[in-house]
């Protein structure tokens, strides 16, 4: 992370050559590769709570707490270590894991046991972002490794590929970078589907070169969106703005990533945390929790169990939900449903305690006609939305309403 942190302002420049005249043709999409991320995944990562830290203790207590906490039943089913498992390269190149992993297959077997699925990470790079073995130049035997562990999901990190790769051999030459990066991606992907192994390939580069463009098509199922969130409201308001426009791009097998959630992490009051967890849900972003399981408050469980808005994330239709307008500090985005239900998500972003000036619905501006009946998510009691309705929300909460008939 310090390591990435030191790179980033270096690479920066990369960040703005998105426009499509610059992007070079993606490669060809692959054939029937075996069916994974139907919905956007759910499970736990160690990053967020742990960082460098985290342990096979860890990674057991957490895969023991998603089961005792009914998070499991709820739906979350990937324990995915982050960095900082890797260890040396041996004669033959194989890699080992530090002695903070002591034995990566006796641990993926006991996730197993629990009914669980295990996710691991690596980066194209010759260092991942801690500063650790990446997988350059053993990308076959790594995936082979992980497969052989019984690994099911991998995180590939960008990172050191960017000065050591892109930088180094192509110097100055921002289209040939580019071209390098997604070769390196497309050559993991091929790497995991030669292993016969079905592997969730989720692709970390902060999404810059519009990822979302090429990345369905070197088989990544989800692909980060943004630089890395913090457990603050800046950092979640602003990567919710930044989905906006990103909507078409997601679909079932393929989604996009606004990275891993801080619910219950940091100082999120609960409005936030609610927040940003129904946000997530809209967005069909993959919900990977990210916070200390073993010590979760009740109203932090309540949060990331909600089964309705659970629900909306993984509705089957997969279609990522859309701002429909904004009214100075208060957001309007809906999410169209399976079996033609309409979710309404309505954030007050203003830094007063109440909206500083009153907000009044317009469901005209949402495509709807008339009183809307539906369920408030948060409180469960049934709800009435009439246009031009005052809606008063405190500071950073969220009013979530699905409707399951609009007009
Ligand atoms: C980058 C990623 C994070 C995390 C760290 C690990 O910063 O974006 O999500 O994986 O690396 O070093």
């Amino acid at each position: 992370m310090r390591i990435f942190a030191s790179l980033s302002l270096a690479v920066l420049a990369l960040a703005s050559f998105t426009a499509a005249s610059q992007t070079p043709a993606a490669p060809k999409a692959r054939p029937a590769a075996p069916k994974v991320a139907l919905t956007p995944p759910m499970g736990w990562n160690s990053w967020n709570f742990f960082a460098e830290k985290v342990t096979d203790k860890d990674i057991r207590d957490a895969a023991d707490q998603l089961v005792a906490t009914g998070m499991k039943d709820a739906g979350y089913t990937y324990i995915n270590i982050d960095d900082t498992w890797e260890g040396e390269r041996d004669a033959d190149g194989v890699l080992h894991t530090n002695a903070k992993f002591p034995d990566m297959k006796a641990l993926a077997d006991y996730v197993h046991s629990k009914g669980l699925k295990i996710g691991i990470y690596s980066g194209p790079g010759p260092k991942t972002c801690g500063g650790y073995a990446g997988s350059l130049g053993h990308e076959a035997q790594d995936a082979q490794l992980y497969a052989s562990w019984g690994i099911d999901y991998l995180k590939y990190d960008l990172c050191s590929f960017i000065p050591e790769v892109m930088q180094k051999q192509a110097p100055n030459d921002k289209a040939a970078q580019m071209r390098l990066m997604i070769a390196a991606y497309d050559k993991m992907d091929k790497a995991l589907k030669a292993t016969g192994r079905p592997i969730v390939f989720s692709l970390c580069q902060y999404g810059w070169d519009a990822v979302w463009e090429w990345a369905p098509a070197i088989g990544g199922n989800l692909w980060r969106t943004t630089g890395d969130v913090q457990p603050n409201w800046g950092s979640i308001y602003a990567i919710i703005s930044e989905q906006a426009g990103l909507a078409k791009y997601a679909g079932p097998g393929h989604w996009n990533d606004p990275d891993m959630l801080e619910v219950g992490n940091g100082k999120l009051t609960l409005a936030e945390n609610r927040t940003h967890f129904s946000m997530w849900a809209m967005l069909a972003a993959p919900l990977l929790a990210g916070n200390d399981l073993p010590n979760m408050k009740p109203e932090i469980k309540a949060i990331l169990t909600n089964p309705d808005v659970i629900a909306i994330d993984q509705d089957r239709l997969g279609k990522q939900g859309t701002r429909a307008y904004a009214d100075g500090e208060v957001e309007v985005w809906t999410r169209h449903l399976a079996g033609g239900a309409l979710a309404v998500a309505i954030i007050d972003a203003g830094a007063e305690r109440y909206s500083s000036h009153p907000f009044h619905l317009s469901l005209t501006k949402l495509g709807l006609h008339g009183p809307q009946t539906g369920k408030d998510l948060w409180t469960g009691k049934t709800v009435t939305l009439t246009d031009n309705q005052a809606i008063e929300l405190p500071t950073h909460d969220i009013l979530l309403v699905r409707i399951p008939a609009p007009k």
